[in-house]
């Protein structure tokens, strides 16, 4: 496989760490730490690259809303003409707000509830993923008491092993998703009885962060088997959704995953026998979109050393940024001075090793460990890259700490997306006890 040279818009101009043109240093005076700051410019790049490398397969790229909700970032993918995937009705709501096509919607999870579809149906979303028996009775239910037709896909569960980390594993027969590939056509035969529904594809999505094509193709082997299968027997099935999934580089030195142009020759091989079959092929990525993008900007607070170690605290924490604590994950680190090139960013001055920690009163409290980084001063800026997917999504209050801003850079001017929280939004919904 040929490694591609990782796409990252952070970048030293002068020793200065800048995403596109606009120096961290200054969003950080401007804006406050911590603070998300992506690029407008990645973000197009990647779903370029992404759908330019399905080019010649009938195809819908529907970005999945959970890596990244924000209504800036939302917008400038649906002004490139994508579609979303979402998994609850807060994710159409924002994906509406954006300016988004609901008819470009396809809507995945185990648990949707009746309101949930019932106001997916009124927006006229694409497709439902629906994943179990009881799902489709119910959307069934919904949709005749609405007088509408749900276009329903199966998630079925190809039972293959993504080879990443369990927590994002969703492929695997004891996972919660989809149903398996044994039972789906007794549940489409049910399925096409069933009032106001049209069966129209299949989908699957079988795990994060994969690093290997082979997985990806192993699965959709599987579900271009059953849909012929099906066609032979009266389905005529004219969607495949593959779902998300290709990971990207987190700096590790680890084995480079796909590029989106591996992938998407892989995946049109493997979709070979349904060519000239009018099967139209949706996928959901997230990550391989916006995680580049992305980096979250702290300043130091402290350093301290024990007998064991050197810890560099930093007011950013696992609110802000939860992957290293949830997953163990990796993320690179750039000190935003002191700094030199564009891929790779080699810092320019001595090191030391460190663990990068956050203010959270919890041992998991951690952004790294055993990092090697320069030692820095107490004010300066780290920025922790590759966190423009599953960082500022997944953030809470915990603490009772504000969430950070988020800003999109776009050449060198930048836009607020989402302002800091205030400590007065934090406590609107309480009340003190009578
Ligand atoms: N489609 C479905 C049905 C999914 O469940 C997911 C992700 C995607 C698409 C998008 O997958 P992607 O292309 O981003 O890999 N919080 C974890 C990742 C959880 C992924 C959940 N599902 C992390 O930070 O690594």
């Amino acid at each position: 496989m040929t490694a591609q040279p990782t796409s990252t818009p952070f970048h030293y101009i002068d020793g200065k760490l800048h995403c596109e043109g606009v120096a961290l240093d200054r969003i950080a005076a401007e804006q406050g730490t911590p603070v998300y700051v992506y690029s407008r410019g990645e973000l197009e790049r990647a779903y370029k690259a992404f759908t330019g490398a399905l080019a010649g397969i009938e195809h819908r790229v529907c970005f999945s809303v959970k890596a990244n909700s924000n209504l800036g970032v939302l917008s400038v993918l649906a002004g490139l003409g994508a579609g979303a995937d979402i998994v609850s009705y807060g994710e159409l709501f924002r994906w509406l707000k954006a300016g988004g096509d609901p008819a470009k919607v396809v809507f995945s999870g185990v648990g949707k509830t009746d309101d949930e579809m019932g106001k997916a149906l009124d927006a006229g979303i694409m497709i439902f993923n629906v994943e179990s028996d009881e799902e489709l009775d119910a959307l069934s239910k919904v949709a005749v008491a609405r007088g509408k037709r749900a276009r329903v896909a199966l998630r079925v569960n190809p039972d293959v092993d993504p080879q990443t980390h369990p927590y994002i594993s969703t492929g695997l027969k004891q996972n919660k998703f989809g149903v398996s590939m044994h039972d789906a056509p007794a549940i489409l035969r049910r399925a096409k009885a069933l009032p106001a529904l049209d069966i129209v594809g299949i989908d699957c999505h079988i795990g994060s962060q994969l690093t290997k094509t082979s997985p990806f193709t192993d699965a959709i082997a599987r579900l271009v088997q059953l849909i012929l299968d099906l066609r032979a027997d009266g389905i005529n099935i004219t969607s495949i959704d593959v779902g998300g999934g290709l990971g990207i580089d987190y700096g590790k030195g680890d084995a480079l995953p796909p590029s989106p142009a591996e992938y998407g020759d892989a995946v049109r091989a493997a979709l070979a026998p349904l060519t000239a079959l009018g099967v139209m092929l949706l996928c959901e990525p997230g990550r391989v979109i916006v995680g580049q993008a992305g980096a979250l900007v702290a300043s130091v607070v402290f350093r301290k050393t024990n007998e064991a170690k050197h810890f560099t605290i930093i007011d950013g924490a696992m609110n802000d940024l939860m992957r290293p604590a949830l997953y163990g994950s990796f993320h690179p680190m750039w000190p935003v001075a002191g700094g030199t090139g564009a891929h790779g960013l080699i810092s320019t001055r001595a090191t030391i090793t460190t663990d990068v920690v956050g203010p959270i009163c919890e041992t998991g409290d951690f952004l790294g460990r055993d990092r090697t980084l320069p030692e820095l001063a107490r004010g300066e800026l780290l920025a922790i890259g590759a966190a423009g997917a599953y960082g500022a999504v997944m953030s809470s209050n915990y603490n009772t700490r504000p969430r950070a801003p988020e800003i999109l850079v776009a050449g060198t001017n930048y836009t607020i997306v989402r302002k800091r929280e205030t400590l007065e939004q934090l406590i609107a919904n309480e009340v003190v006890a009578g």
